[in-house]
């Protein structure tokens, strides 16, 4: 019997993450954020003074580092050679370094068995880019999950200046837009959505209706099948 997973993808700044850990909590499944994966990466670039870039050097880089993740209580945790990292990742620097490291292939091969591996051994709910279209293409439950530029950016931003950091409206939506395109048009595992996931839209949503839209999608699409864990 295997376990269940759902992937959803989707731009920055859609609430993805919040959506996702969220809906997690209620289904009991196991939450993974991919993209802190390669927001270590890009925290491992960037402290070794490696220009973003530079797709040589940062593929050089991956064979002396390790990325994992751990859970306590059910929160998780980014390590980078074991050290937990999972604040560190969030600074609008190293989401730069992050969208840089994830346009190159040898990061993605880097990534892919730990991500696929993570399904494998539990019930879980996976986000990212490419979660529905490379990393778990069989998945059951596949959720594209957008907003406008201008709601993601407004969202980042107040985000962003809870946690005390010094950005303006202007850069953050420059971000998110120069993100996108990053995003969209690299080569390797662009940003797309799979043909068979069900796109949300929560431009218009509040954060308890988008949880409430995707946990509907997901049991719609997960009747009769076997929960297991
Ligand atoms: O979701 P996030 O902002 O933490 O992601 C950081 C960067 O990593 C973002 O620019 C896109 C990239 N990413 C990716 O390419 N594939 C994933 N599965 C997850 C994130």
């Amino acid at each position: 019997m295997g376990y269940i997973s759902v992937a959803i993808d989707g731009p920055s700044g859609a609430g993805k993450s919040t959506v996702a850990r969220a809906a997690a909590a209620q289904l009991g499944f196991t939450y993974v954020d991919t993209g802190a994966m390669y927001r270590a990466i890009g925290l491992a670039v960037r402290r070794r003074g490696i220009d973003g870039a530079d797709a040589d050097a940062i593929a050089a880089l991956l064979p002396s580092i390790t990325v994992g993740l751990a859970y306590q209580d059910g929160v998780q945790h980014v390590l980078l050679d074991g050290e937990d990292v999972s604040d560190a990742i969030r600074t609008p620097e190293i989401a730069h370094y992050a969208s840089m490291v994830s346009a190159v292939p040898a990061v993605r091969q880097f990534l892919l068995d730990t991500q696929r591996g993570m399904a494998k051994k539990d019930n879980i709910l996976m986000d990212g880019r490419d979660i529905g279209t490379v990393i778990l293409p069989d998945a059951p439950v596949k959720i594209f999950l957008t907003a406008s530029a201008e709601k993601r950016a407004e969202r980042r931003y107040l985000e962003l200046v809870e946690k005390g950091q010094q950005v303006t409206r202007e850069g953050v939506l420059h971000d998110v837009v120069a993100r996108d395109r990053q995003d969209m048009t690299r080569q390797t595992a662009p940003l797309k959505q799979a043909e068979d996931a069900v796109l949300l839209d929560t431009s218009d949503m509040t954060l308890e209706e988008s949880i409430g839209a995707v946990l509907r999608i997901i049991r719609e699409k997960t009747e009769g099948l076997q929960h297991e864990g």
